[in-house]
């Protein structure tokens, strides 16, 4: 059993992919399982946490003890989590959220009229730099970096940017890392400094995430 070690702690989780949708029958999306986001969710709540789990995926079942809700698109995820960010002490966003979304969501699926078509895309929010640059004293953020190259470099910039307190660089370039699978090799980047995690499965990646978060608010007067 794990030590009860985050009771009293109010966790957010995002997890999985988001759905754009271009017309009645389509979206676009990615490769994430969500597994990772769900793993990070059980993990805090074994550990007594209150969890509150968003979540794009449909591939898996949703976890006892945890609060999902379930979402779709970019936006739909940004207002799951604004609506309650102010509660949580720790946030920790392992979603792949859509970097753009079909500019006009047509009402009638789009008919297939020449042989050539090009779809014009916007930007969606983004919900951890959002939630990172209005963070309340004492709330940690944990962000997750995938790059398929320059990963540690790249992460580093974007917790600087986003005002992440760790940043999880995710291998893809590694056998057993990254989308689908139940292991992965992580990078932890923080004030602290940069350790690079072996090949473990992704249950004990998340215990590693949340000891790290953990031993950074011990290390911050709240
Ligand atoms: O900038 P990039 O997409 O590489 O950053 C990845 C991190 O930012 C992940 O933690 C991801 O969950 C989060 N993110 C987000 N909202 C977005 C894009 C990324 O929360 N629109």
């Amino acid at each position: 059993a794990e030590q009860k070690d985050m009771t009293g702690f109010n966790v957010l989780v995002t997890a999985g992919p988001t759905r754009e949708s271009l017309d009645p029958v389509r979206y676009l999306t990615n490769h994430s399982s969500g597994k990772m986001g769900y793993e990070l969710a059980v993990n805090a709540a074994r550990r007594g946490a209150h969890v509150t789990l968003v979540t794009g995926s449909d591939q898996l079942p949703d976890p006892p003890f945890v609060d999902v809700i379930h979402v779709e698109s970019a936006q739909d995820m940004f207002d799951a989590v604004t609506a309650v960010s102010h509660q949580q002490d720790m946030l920790a966003f392992a979603a792949a959220v859509a970097d753009y979304r079909p500019a006009t969501v047509s009402q009638q699926k789009i008919k297939k009229t020449s042989d050539h078509s090009v779809l014009e895309l916007t930007r969606t929010p983004d919900i951890l730099q959002t939630v990172g640059l209005s963070k309340k004293p004492g709330q940690l953020i944990c962000g997750f970096s995938m790059e398929t190259q320059d990963l540690l470099d790249h992460s580093q910039e974007k917790r600087k940017k986003k005002n992440a307190d760790l940043m999880c660089a995710n291998s893809l370039r590694e056998e057993g890392a990254g989308f689908g699978v139940d292991t992965n090799i992580i990078t932890l980047i923080s004030d602290q400094g940069v350790e690079k995690l072996p090949l473990l499965s992704k249950y004990d990646v998340s215990r590693k995430i949340w000891d790290a978060m953990l031993s950074m608010k011990s290390h911050s007067n709240s």
